[in-house]
């Protein structure tokens, strides 16, 4: 009561009437949609208890309202997609997605003292889901393999910096071993941050939220060029086609010379 309170002293001190009764609102919706699953995903828990990495981002949930929007855009396919969230946390996002039609939900977090409330929530909320097959994977997502029908990953900046660059490769790696359409929501703070998918030639920009004045965030969407890896397979198979014993030698196989016609008739 006495955090409710003092939050509501500084938002309205900082930003003024208007936002506040946004954000009392949206605070309200909230604790509406926890109370209906029966979970408990509020809080806000900082790196030092998180882990060593500077590049890992502390523990808050994003909010329901503007989940709801994100997920509203990523085309769901009943019964075909794989969610995963990276940087779980207590679960918020993996148990709003899991009431949507999902094929299977994934969470991948850090923290196993986040992964246990998740799983706890998770439990509790089992009846309410549309998708059954909801799976929190205790890992540092950097060690993580994409399962190769994941098609829509969602991040609420949960790490930044080397972090992210090597997910994005785990993600690359799935993809060229399963070429496939993959939609990624990227939710970053833009105030601090850039557009981190931005440059990858196998993704392309399909759509972007404007920054949310409440969240201080901004998502882009984005999606896999399949043909970048479709024709890189192509290649790859016409290559082996052209090697004059129809595919590459195995290592170690050395071709041996023709006989000389003089050794021949001695
Ligand atoms: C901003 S919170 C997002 C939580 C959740 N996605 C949500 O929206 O409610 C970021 C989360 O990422 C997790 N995280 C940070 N670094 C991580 C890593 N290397 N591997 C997996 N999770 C990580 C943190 O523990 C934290 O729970």
């Amino acid at each position: 009561m006495k955090e409710t309170l003092s939050n509501i002293r500084e938002h309205l001190q900082k930003e003024g009437f208007v936002y506040l009764c946004r954000w009392a609102y949206r605070r309200v919706r909230d604790k509406w949609y926890e109370r209906r699953l029966g979970i408990d995903t509020h809080g806000f828990i900082q790196w030092d208890d998180l882990g060593e990495d500077p590049d890992s981002v502390d523990y808050e949930p994003i909010e329901y309202t503007y989940l709801n929007v994100i997920l509203d855009r990523c085309n769901i396919q009943a019964e075909q997609d794989t969610f995963i969230d990276y940087g779980a946390g207590k679960g918020r996002p993996v148990i709003h997605a899991a009431r949507r039609p999902f094929k299977k939900v994934i969470g991948v977090e850090l923290s196993s003292d986040l992964c246990a409330v998740a799983n706890q929530n998770v439990e509790n909320a089992k009846s309410k889901l549309a998708c059954q097959d909801v799976e929190i994977v205790n890992m540092d997502a950097t060690r993580f393999q994409v399962p190769d029908d994941a098609s829509v990953i969602f991040f609420y900046n949960p790490f930044t910096g080397h972090l992210l660059e090597s997910v994005a490769e785990r993600i690359r790696e799935s993809l060229e071993r399963a070429p496939r359409k993959l939609t990624i929501a990227y939710v970053y703070p833009h105030w601090k941050q850039s557009d981190f998918f931005a440059d990858f030639d196998w993704l392309t920009k399909r759509d972007e939220l404007p920054g949310d004045p409440l969240e201080k965030c901004k998502v882009s969407f984005y999606e896999s060029v399949v043909d970048v890896f479709t024709s890189a397979r192509e290649q790859q198979s016409a290559a082996a086609t052209c090697t004059p014993l129809g595919g590459a030698l195995p290592s170690g196989d050395i071709p041996v010379d023709p006989v000389p016609a003089e050794a021949a008739t001695l």
